[in-house]
């Protein structure tokens, strides 16, 4: 059953995400593109054994040849190394300009599946199948497809757009509560961004009330879909205003490589970075105080962490480090109220130590 629709248009190029119960409607969706000589699902072994039957189940009707390429799980093989061997499989699989590359899984398999719809043949296409919440909410929307470098995460990459986004929300029923938590800071992220009905509901709810089919989760993917899009839509290739997505991240990726990207998720560094981002807004641009008091209760009551101990003087180091730092400035994502996001705001380094002893000292 549909579940609801977005349509993101940008350019030239407008396509659909479509939220639904599960892979029935698939076909139906997939017979408006036509000339297709064969499906390649790629995917992950562990995704697979949980979906691929019913997946398959549902578009064998199609009568297309399908093949199935598995990729091993985990951000460290989303990495360069590994396309040549997927290349190969392609080719093996007789993969042409007329197949459709159907990514499921995560934001790990999106973004891998999709730099190889971009680059093979010189771009093949494809569609974005997301099974985790933060692939729901975030990665499948608005184009970037990317692996990484030994010296960095997305280091090579494209803006590539798939042909539709079907998310079949059952899927998220197995979905670990870290994986939960992952994309609930984003979500978050994204209700700070556009206000509205994705901060009340944030605010009037709790993490309990987060399951797969629930009405709740498919406002937090529906909200935060259509404020993504609308973001994307202005500014496709993050020239101007996509940079408010990045809210909270300058902290977060300082927090994760000062921890060695062990102790938190990426989810997890990004809900702290919003408290840090929180406390500089209301310096620096008069956010309202209870705001931040709201976004900690937020979090509380969806079990996001909102400090770190790891010393300031550190976090600080690792910022600098930061591949969004121009010339030692370090650039911030602010808000002057909930709903309304101001970027490029150069901080100084004493301006941040104060956020970050401010918030060190939370209860
Ligand atoms: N392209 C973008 O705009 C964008 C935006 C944000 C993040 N990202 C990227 O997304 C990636 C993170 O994505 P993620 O958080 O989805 O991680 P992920 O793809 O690694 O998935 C997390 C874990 O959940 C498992 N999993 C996936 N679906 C499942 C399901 N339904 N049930 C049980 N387990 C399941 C996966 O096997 C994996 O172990 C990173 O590489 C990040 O760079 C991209």
């Amino acid at each position: 059953m549909l579940l609801s629709a977005e349509r993101i248009k940008f350019g030239n190029t407008d396509y659909n995400i479509l939220l639904h119960e599960d892979f029935r409607g698939l076909s139906e969706e997939l017979a408006k593109f036509p000339g297709v000589s064969r499906y390649i699902v790629i995917t992950e072994k562990k995704i697979a054994s949980l979906f691929l039957k019913d997946l398959l189940k549902e578009i064998s009707g199609l009568k297309i040849e399908i093949h199935i390429i598995y990729i091993p799980g985990k951000e460290k093989n989303k990495h360069i190394d590994k396309l040549k061997k997927t290349y190969h499989e392609l080719l093996t699989a007789g993969a042409d300009r007329k197949s459709v590359i159907l990514a499921l899984g995560g934001g790990v398999v999106g973004d891998y599946a999709g730099f190889v719809a971009a680059t093979f043949l010189r771009g093949i296409r494809f569609i974005q199948i997301p099974t985790t919440l933060l692939a729901c909410v975030d990665s499948s929307v608005g184009g970037k497809v990317a692996v990484n470098l030994d010296r960095g995460k997305n280091m090579v990459g494209a803006f590539y757009q798939p042909l539709l986004v079907y998310a079949p929300l059952f899927a998220l029923g197995t979905l670990p509560k870290k994986e939960w938590r992952c994309g609930l800071a984003e979500v978050l992220k994204h209700s700070l961004l556009s206000g509205g009905t994705l901060f009340e509901v944030m605010k009037n709810h709790s993490f309990s009330d987060v399951t797969a089919l629930s009405e709740i989760t498919r406002i937090f993917i529906s909200e935060s879909v259509r404020y993504k899009a609308s973001v994307v839509a202005e500014d496709e290739k993050e020239t101007g205003k996509r940079a408010v997505l990045n809210l909270g991240h300058t902290t977060a990726h300082a927090i994760e490589s000062a921890t060695n990207y062990e102790k938190y998720s990426h989810g997890e560094a990004v809900s702290i970075g919003l408290v840090t981002a929180l406390f500089l807004s209301v310096e620096k641009e008069g956010l309202p105080s209870p705001v931040l008091d709201i976004a900690i209760e937020i979090m509380k009551k969806y079990t996001l962490p909102f400090r770190d101990q790891t010393r300031p003087e550190k976090i600080i180091r690792h910022m600098q480090h930061d591949k969004k730092t121009e010339n030692r400035i370090l650039k911030f994502v602010l808000l002057k109220k909930v709903g309304e996001p101001t970027w490029g705001n150069a901080i100084s380094e004493m301006e941040i130590l104060e956020a970050l002893n401010k918030q060190a000292k939370l209860a």
